[in-house]
């Protein structure tokens, strides 16, 4: 990991860590906000108000993390602030029914097309987990397909290749190498795991032949959002799509990351997909925690108590949190109003280009990949990341985290992990844009 020198001063955030570490693991509650990311450790935020956050000592930064994608609208919206004191005035959470989840979902399923119904969890992880129970439950079968360099949460089954690793290890394309991404997992947990290298349709009909016709389901992200922001070839979602449907499995589309923010309807809408069931996290809740899988009442109703295929259990003390309702409401009031995409990508596509033009001006061999609200810069020799092994081959990591903690120092706040990405809100302003390009340029005399 790059050893940055700070010119400016974090005292404070130094004395919170060492304290922090007496109690939590690393100091942090999840190891991307730590000293395996952050250096010398993490910066303490304390406050934030539209695109900007401070720290514990008082530094400010315009934030391009928003919470790794969560805050669609940035810190504190005034609209948000108010309906959550409303909402806490009358009582949090009751575990039971109320109208604020009907509200939610009335919008929710008006925005995404193919949600004939939603379920509401309360993070991005349950729905993932949800999506594959409901998978296997309708079609009577337990494996399941998952990409390299996909992550879909930290459930048991899903963590095989979703973080980078060496490509020693990766195996064959046709029979990718399996690998574990954590301790503590039976190995028979991914017997019924089937790997596929993304955005390559030869080597997937490839696997199919052998495992098609086991599989309850193909889980794909439609942007590849956890190896930076890797696009799916032109067709490639619909072929996928086509191949599970051929195979008799479900599509299942992962937009924890790409729902409510790329479109209204997320990338099915976008890319004019038809998943069986998607699920959802991070822009819903603006900042609050939850999650959602959305689909055809025919898949949905199986968690009924009365559905007579044997009900799929879903329980949760959390669910449909009543203050979390009423903000996935609002947040979802204000993505429909005019314009608001429509300025997420104008101000996104405004870095990108802005960007790459001071990349190509200083002589920095970096590509800016993505579009719009959300975009990742590799430091590589190559011309297009296209899969989870051009990642781990090509792009240099360390390079990257010293041009983020070049520019965290000049007041941008991002995470120094090439595996995210940038993420624009409604709060971002042509001006943010303007002060990252001067800290990128900045960032770059230090690189050559
Ligand atoms: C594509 C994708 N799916 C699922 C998840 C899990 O969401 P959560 O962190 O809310 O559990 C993530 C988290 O980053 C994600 O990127």
């Amino acid at each position: 990991m790059t050893q940055a020198t700070r010119t400016r001063n974090h005292i404070r955030s130094q004395q919170l860590f060492e304290r922090a570490q007496q109690r939590l693991v690393e100091g942090v509650n999840s190891p991307s906000r730590g000293a395996a990311v952050y250096s010398p450790g993490p910066i303490y935020l304390e406050r934030g108000r539209g695109s900007q956050v401070w720290d514990a000592d008082g530094n400010e930064y315009i934030d391009f993390m928003m919470s790794f994608g969560a805050l669609i609208h940035g810190h504190a919206h005034p609209r948000l602030v108010e309906v959550v004191s409303e909402g806490m005035a009358a009582g949090s959470h009751f575990a039971a029914a109320t109208s604020a989840e009907i509200e939610a979902a009335e919008r929710f399923c008006k925005m995404v097309p193919t949600a004939e119904a939603v379920r509401f969890c309360n993070t991005g992880s349950e729905a993932a987990m949800l999506a594959l129970r409901l998978a296997r439950a309708h079609t009577g079968r337990n494996k399941f397909l998952k990409f390299e360099g996909h992550y879909h949460g930290w459930y048991d089954a899903y963590l095989l290749n979703a973080h980078g690793h060496s490509p020693q290890r990766l195996g064959p394309r046709h029979d990718p190498a399996r690998i574990p991404d954590s301790a503590g997992i039976p190995a028979k947990v991914f017997d019924d795991v089937v790997i596929a290298p993304w955005n390559d349709l030869e080597s997937l009909e490839h696997i199919l032949r052998r495992h098609g016709d086991d599989l309850a389901a193909i889980i794909t992200e439609p942007i590849m959002a956890n190896m930076g922001c890797i696009l799916p070839r032109e067709g490639y979602l619909q072929q996928v799509q086509k191949l599970a449907h051929r195979h008799g499995a479900l599509f299942i589309l992962d937009e924890v990351v790409t729902g409510f923010r790329y479109a209204p309807g997320g990338c099915q809408e976008y890319y004019r997909l038809q998943p069986d069931l998607s699920t959802f996290g991070k822009a819903l809740g603006a900042g609050f925690p939850v999650g959602a899988v959305a689909g055809p009442r025919a898949i949905l109703d199986r968690m009924r108590w009365d559905n007579d295929n044997g009900m799929v259990l879903h329980y949760g003390t959390f669910n449909g949190h009543r203050l979390t309702m009423k903000v996935v409401a609002a947040n979802l009031d204000l993505l429909a109003a005019e314009g608001a995409y429509k300025r997420l990508h104008a101000i996104g596509d405004s870095a990108v280009s802005g960007l790459r033009e001071i990349f190509r001006k200083c002589g920095v061999k970096a590509l800016v990949q993505g579009f719009g609200p959300m975009f990742q810069i590799y430091f590589t020799e190559r011309d297009y990341i296209f899969d989870y092994r051009d990642y781990c081959s090509y792009v240099n990591t360390a390079r990257y985290s010293q041009f983020v903690h070049s520019v965290l120092d000049q007041g941008i706040y991002m995470t120094p992990s090439n595996g995210l990405h940038w993420i624009i809100s409604t709060a971002h302003t042509e001006a943010d844009i303007q002060k990252l390009l001067a800290a990128a340029e900045a960032a770059c005399t230090e690189l050559v």
